[in-house]
């Protein structure tokens, strides 16, 4: 006759060390995934509260002044730029560090200038006049022919390029700096001044 067994569980521990750490594991796991959705669902808001809008950049003005190509294609200009920034957003501030602008034409940069640092308010429309100067640049290949070409037509299409550092405040809370890359094209400059400018519209990249 058979006694009855008084533990018919052969696993008498529902616990064993084992089933304890997987259930561990899993909790940490859950634990980092609802973290991770919370932190999306953070960033989804504040993205959403803050609702950072594209800066908008134009050229207002262009001129080219004291234009002379040298008979050993040596080129000496002025160009005054005025460009328009428009930070439309209700919250997001900017401080540009640095801004630096080209004039190019067909790939050649023709000449460079920084601009003073300056930090552009909420909702705010900041005018930048920059005067460009060229000074015994020399020229390759086609360039002089061309702009030769260009002078005589009377205008010149041009690429304005704008490379600035910045960094977004919003609130007390500043951002890391980063580039912004605006680019301008085409600008259409006459040489004559009696003419008046078309304004220009610019890409922004971040
Ligand atoms: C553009 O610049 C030229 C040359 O500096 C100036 O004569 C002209 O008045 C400016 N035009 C505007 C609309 O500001
Ligand atoms: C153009 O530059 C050359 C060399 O600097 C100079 O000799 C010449 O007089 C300049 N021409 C004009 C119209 O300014
Ligand atoms: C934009 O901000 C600058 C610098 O703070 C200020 O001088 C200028 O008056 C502001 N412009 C407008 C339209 O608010």
């Amino acid at each position: 006759m058979a006694t009855p067994n008084p533990n018919p569980n052969p696993n008498p521990n529902p616990n064993p060390p084992s089933r304890r750490r997987s259930s561990l594991l899993r909790f940490i796991a859950i634990g980092i995934l609802a973290l991770a959705i919370l932190l999306g669902i953070a960033v989804l808001i504040t993205w959403l509260v803050l609702r950072p809008r594209g800066f908008v950049y134009t050229v207002e003005n262009a001129s080219i002044h004291n234009f002379n190509l040298t008979d050993a294609n040596h080129l000496y200009a002025n160009f005054d730029l005025t460009i328009r920034s428009y930070n439309p957003n209700s919250r997001i501030a900017c401080y540009y560090d640095s801004v630096e602008i080209s004039v190019r034409y067909k790939d050649q940069t023709l000449a460079t200038n920084g601009v003073q640092p300056f930090f552009q308010p909420h909702k705010n429309v900041t005018r930048l006049q920059a005067r460009l100067t060229s000074q015994t640049v020399a020229l390759y290949g086609s360039m002089p022919k061309d702009l030769r070409q260009e002078k005589r037509s009377g205008d010149i299409e041009l690429d304005v390029l704008m490379k600035a550092r910045i960094r977004f405040k919003v609130g007390l809370w500043k951002s890391e700096d980063r580039t912004m890359r605006i680019f301008c094209s085409p600008v259409l400059v006459h040489f004559s001044e009696s003419k008046g400018f078309e304004r220009a519209y610019c890409d922004v990249e971040l």
